[in-house]
């Protein structure tokens, strides 16, 4: 098995290849002067099933994707498989206004031109899965998360921003045999939302938010001014896919944030916790290889 990773998930794509032996695929990928990318894979690779890891985010990602998808079916692979650590503009996954496009299925339609079947990590809703025309299969960073909450932190108690993020939590707190509780959030637009106040059981807690994405911050921020007000003593935050879009740290750190814990699905300083042992994981439950 052979595994080439995108210059969003190298890190990865190298620690994938030592969970599952494969070998590392030798590419090259330069800028022409235009700002164009170029790709050339450097090993041979015919007849071999091929992993192609890449996070479609940001946008320049998913040209290098498609780019990288090509060049390994005509190089001759027999199989490929694409691994997108992060699914880019999942969000959209309807048409929530007349005259919008169904942005992750249009991503995913074009992904599966050129690939046998994908994986991807925490994708956003598990629906968006059916907008592939290949094999398609998700697995959860939760339990690495867990893990690592329960090996760094000690926390007494796990809280869900809103609702979606209630089962994920659900599992951790299982995992880590503690408390959990949730939030009311409604969201007024992209960077707008609303906390229903509740009365949480936080006083003297360790308490750990727990989401698939943190983008703005703006849905933890509250959360964690709600558990301060609770008199929580300590808050990290932790999430599957860490975007940190606009001044989504100085937000978390102004609301009072101890702690901001996410995967390498997208690498920042932040990823603390590897998500290779999950796909690892799905690898061997689904015999994939
Ligand atoms: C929404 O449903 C997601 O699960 C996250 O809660 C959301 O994307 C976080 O966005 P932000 O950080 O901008 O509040």
């Amino acid at each position: 098995m052979y595994i080439v990773g995108g210059t969003a998930s190298e890190n990865v794509a190298k620690n994938l290849c030592k969970e599952l032996q494969a070998t590392y695929v030798k590419k090259v990928s330069k800028r022409f002067p235009d700002d164009e990318l170029y790709i050339q894979i450097l090993d041979d690779i015919s007849k071999e099933h091929v992993i192609i890891v890449q996070t479609t985010y940001p946008d320049q990602k998913i040209i290098e994707l498609f780019l990288l998808q090509d060049a390994v079916k005509e190089a001759g692979a027999k199989e490929i498989t694409v691994v997108i650590p992060y699914f880019g503009y999942a969000r959209q996954d309807t048409k929530f206004k007349e005259g919008e496009p169904i942005s992750a299925k249009a991503m995913a339609k074009l992904i599966s031109l050129n690939a046998d079947k994908t994986i991807t990590i925490d994708p956003h809703k598990e629906h968006i899965l059916d907008f592939f025309t290949i094999p398609s299969y998700s697995c959860s960073a939760i339990p690495e998360i867990a893990k690592y909450l329960e090996k760094k932190e000690d926390i007494d108690m796990i809280l869900a921003p809103d609702k979606g993020a209630l089962e994920r939590v659900k599992q951790a707190a299982k995992i880590m045999r503690c408390d959990f509780d949730y939030m009311e959030k409604t969201r007024i637009d992209g960077t707008t939302i609303e906390i229903k106040p509740k009365n949480l059981k936080a006083k003297n807690k360790n308490v750990a938010i727990i989401d698939d994405i943190i983008s703005t911050g703006g849905t933890m921020a509250k959360s964690i001014k709600q558990l301060k007000k609770n008199d929580a003593k300590k808050v990290v935050v932790a999430c599957t896919h860490g975007l940190f879009a606009d001044d989504a740290i100085k937000k978390l750190n102004s609301a009072g944030c101890d702690e901001i814990i996410s995967t390498d699905t997208i690498e920042s300083k932040f990823s603390k916790v590897k998500i290779a042992p999950s796909i690892t994981r799905l690898f061997h439950q689904v015999n994939l290889r």
